[in-house]
């Protein structure tokens, strides 16, 4: 019973969702990227090149790797004991990497130029827990598994270690051998308005309950000062601290941002764990980023966030299903640009 009652507000947010998404659809770029359901194949082959389209399935690995998802869940567990901040740090990791050219790794290779050096992923941390766990995997199933697999299931694993959701993660997807720094500052950076952010969402083929339900990852995690700072002083040339900030949590965030390389909490009541606190929180006036606190007075994504605020159950369910969408994004490209990487740091 409880159940149908989530799901029949989450249809009647969709639907709503639907209507009022259908306006703006037209005036989108076309999608370029695709997001695979579970049984799509294959490759097409034109005259000229072969187009490579992955075939993404739960038992990818059945036969190649069948210790693959043990292994990662046992150095992700390790990794956590040592540092649980980087349960946060993985997931984040792997929303980079399938917010530019879908998942294919392409956040990890590190050379002059490419993603992982541009300014807006100055911040991103967990890459010596994907060369560790893509170490021994090299050790027991040489060339057999993808670093964007590998980061995939890293994220879902980093989930459960903060007992949030589970799902299966379907397997298959492989690495992209470009990576170029100028398209990681296109990931959104926690001052966009609304509307840019629902259309780098469509363009990836994620919808606006993705966005919302994405979001609600900063139940967990740090930002820096830095993304903030035009919130505490002279917001938008008004001479004023944002007007949508909490005034005893602006004087908090004031104490703790002496610099912008300080560090503070995406969730300012419960950061350590994961719930729907950071919706909540948004109700308050107390989301840490501008795009966090306008998901809540815009229209087009305040009713998911009041459903969110209020129904565990929901988000946890959705959040399961988002995080799929996220990493079922590939950009289908000619063979000869995907490999399975033997080092996550460099193209083979
Ligand atoms: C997850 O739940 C277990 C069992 O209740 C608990 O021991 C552990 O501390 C929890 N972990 C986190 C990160 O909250
Ligand atoms: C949102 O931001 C974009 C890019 O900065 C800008 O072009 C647009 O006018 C803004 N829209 C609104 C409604 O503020
Ligand atoms: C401000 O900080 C104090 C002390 O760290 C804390 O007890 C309080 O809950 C915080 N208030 C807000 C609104 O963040």
């Amino acid at each position: 019973m409880k159940k149908l009652c989530f799901a029949s507000i989450l249809f009647i947010v969709q639907f709503e969702l639907l209507l009022s998404f259908a306006s703006v659809a037209n005036a989108l770029i076309p999608l370029k990227p695709v997001v695979l359901g579970l049984v799509k194949p294959k490759t097409i082959v034109s005259k000229t090149t072969t187009i490579w389209l992955p075939r993404l399935s739960t038992s990818y690995y059945l036969k190649t790797c069948p210790v693959v998802e043990q292994v990662i869940q046992e150095k992700m567990a390790y990794w956590f004991h040592q540092d649980n901040s980087l349960a946060a740090s993985i997931i984040r990791l792997h929303f980079h990497d399938c917010a530019v050219r879908g998942c294919d790794a392409s956040i990890l290779l590190n050379h002059k130029g490419s993603e992982r050096r541009a300014h807006a992923s100055r911040t991103l941390r967990g890459f010596q827990v994907i060369d560790d766990i893509k170490a021994e995997l090299e050790r027991r199933c040489p060339r057999k598994v993808s670093c964007a697999d590998i980061l995939t299931a890293a994220a879902r694993d980093a989930t459960k270690l903060l007992n949030g959701s589970f799902w299966e993660v379907p397997f298959g997807r492989k690495d992209g051998r470009i990576s170029l720094s100028k398209e990681a500052d296109m990931v959104p950076q926690g001052r966009e308005n609304i509307t840019t952010l629902i259309h780098s969402f469509d363009s990836l083929g994620l919808s606006i309950l993705d966005l919302v339900t994405l979001s609600g990852s900063h139940t967990i995690g740090r930002s820096t000062c830095y993304s903030i700072q035009h919130r505490l002083a002279n917001y938008q040339g008004t001479g004023k601290p944002d007007p949508t900030l909490d005034a005893k949590y602006l004087k908090n965030l004031t104490r703790s941002c002496k610099w912008s390389s300080n560090y503070v909490n995406l969730d300012v009541t419960t950061p350590k764990t994961f719930d729907i606190e950071y919706y909540s929180n948004l109700g308050k006036k107390k989301g840490l980023l501008s795009t966090d606190q306008a998901l809540y007075s815009d229209p087009r994504t305040s009713p998911f966030i009041s459903v969110m605020a209020t129904q565990p159950d929901l988000f946890f369910n959705q959040f399961a299903v988002s995080m799929v969408n996220l990493g079922n994004i590939v950009v289908p490209g000619p063979s000869s640009e995907t490999e399975v990487r033997l080092n996550c740091n460099y193209a083979n």
